[in-house]
């Protein structure tokens, strides 16, 4: 056939969700030329018609069901508390859909692996919201590390760690059954997910892990912020959880994830890696937008901090987005069936064993 020069066909996509996740996904996918939303589902009615009339989009469901159930979608997207995630990306991924799923993949790694089941099954793209791995400092250092040495990368410390930050005391992020867990499975698959990307995907073998839930358990610690659904629950979860982790490379890593503590913590986010030779910290406070990395070194015999300038702007879950709509119209995914956010997931699990067990764990 000739190349006409026509456009290809647009990509229909489905949101589910309205809070935070569901309407940074809506924007987004709304923001890429050849995409559309054309249906949004979520229980919160004034919402629902809130998004949908004001992004136009035309149709709008209660229930994830009925919106997965149309046969005209090519994409779904999974915004909604973590039970959730698996039911709709495999119900979603079974009927021919690729699927775009906020994190955690789901509460347990054994969720998780049928979710990377259905999607390689169907042959159907499962992509993971890892935006923060997306942020501009953490894409520096990246390429820093591809173009410097700093030796052998064998400790990395990753932490995301506040003083007063639970995401909605009594909602379902306390909830044992609907998230899985707190913190660590909350902010623990970003961490984590940067700790490895930055050190060349080692895999984690072996897991000692500690979990505390002082503050939540006493009704403290709670965020003001925080707009979840699902409220007046009991809390269930830990409210802080550290854990070291032994690689495959021989390296390690400690991470440390917690919603609330006193400390001096506010809400910051840290990374730094040792390397035999050099070593690099990114510390994000508040959100921070410049000024995040520092980079260490030697120079004629004495220690030197580099500090580049790297402005970060906003639109992290643009950029995962943007990549997942280019994977898909590429029809090359035979490595985008969530593998990697599997593992994350499963390393989660094992910090939770360990810290119920008291003892060291393999990860599965
Ligand atoms: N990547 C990130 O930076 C980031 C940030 C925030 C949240 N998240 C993740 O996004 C997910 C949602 O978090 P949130 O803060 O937006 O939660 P939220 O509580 O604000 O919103 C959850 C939404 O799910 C909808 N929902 C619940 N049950 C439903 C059903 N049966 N059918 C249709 N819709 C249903 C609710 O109506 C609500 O609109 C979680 O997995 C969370 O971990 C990721």
């Amino acid at each position: 056939m000739p190349d006409t020069g026509s456009a290809p066909e647009p990509l229909r996509v489905g949101v589910v969700g309205l809070g935070f996740a569901g309407t940074t996904a809506l924007d987004a996918f709304s923001s890429l030329p050849g995409v559309e939303v054309v249906a949004i589902a979520g229980q919160e009615q004034p919402r629902l018609d809130e998004l949908a009339d004001s992004r136009g989009v035309p149709n709008r469901y209660h229930d994830w069901e009925d919106l997965v159930a149309r046969d005209d979608l090519d994409v779904v997207t999974v915004g909604v508390p973590n039970h959730l995630h698996a039911p709709i990306a495999i119900a979603a991924l079974s009927s021919g859909k690729h699927v775009f799923c906020e994190k955690p993949l789901a509460p347990t790694g054994g969720l998780a692996q049928s979710m990377v089941d259905a999607a390689r099954k169907a042959d159907r793209v499962l992509e993971i919201a890892f935006n923060h791995r997306r942020r501009a400092d953490v894409q520096y250092l990246r390429r820093y590390l591809d173009e410097h040495d700093i030796g052998r990368i064998y400790h990395a410390r990753s932490s995301w760690r506040r003083r007063a930050g639970i995401p909605g005391l009594g909602s379902w992020f306390t909830n044992r059954e609907m998230a899985g867990g707190g913190p660590m499975v909350d902010l623990g698959p970003h961490m984590l997910d940067i700790a490895l990307h930055l050190m060349d995907e080692p895999r984690v073998e072996r897991v000692s892990a500690v979990a505390y839930g002082e503050l939540g358990r006493g009704g403290r610690g709670g965020s003001t912020a925080a707009k979840t659904t699902g409220g007046n629950r009991a809390f269930e979860v830990e409210d802080f959880a550290s854990a070291l982790l032994r690689l495959d490379t021989g390296g390690s890593i400690h991470l440390e994830t917690s919603w609330a503590s006193y400390s001096a913590d506010e809400e910051d986010i840290s990374v730094e890696l040792l390397g035999a030779t050099g070593g690099v910290r990114l510390f994000i406070r508040d959100y921070a937008t410049d000024g995040t990395i520092r980079l260490y070194g030697e120079e004629a015999g004495a220690p030197v901090v580099t500090i580049p300038t790297v402005h970060v702007p906003a639109g992290h879950h643009l950029a995962v987005i943007r990549e997942f709509v280019a994977t898909v119209r590429s029809g090359q995914w035979a490595n985008a069936y969530g593998d990697y956010a599997l593992h994350r997931s499963r390393v989660i699990d094992a910090v939770y064993q360990s810290a119920e067990e008291h003892r060291e764990v393999e990860v599965a």
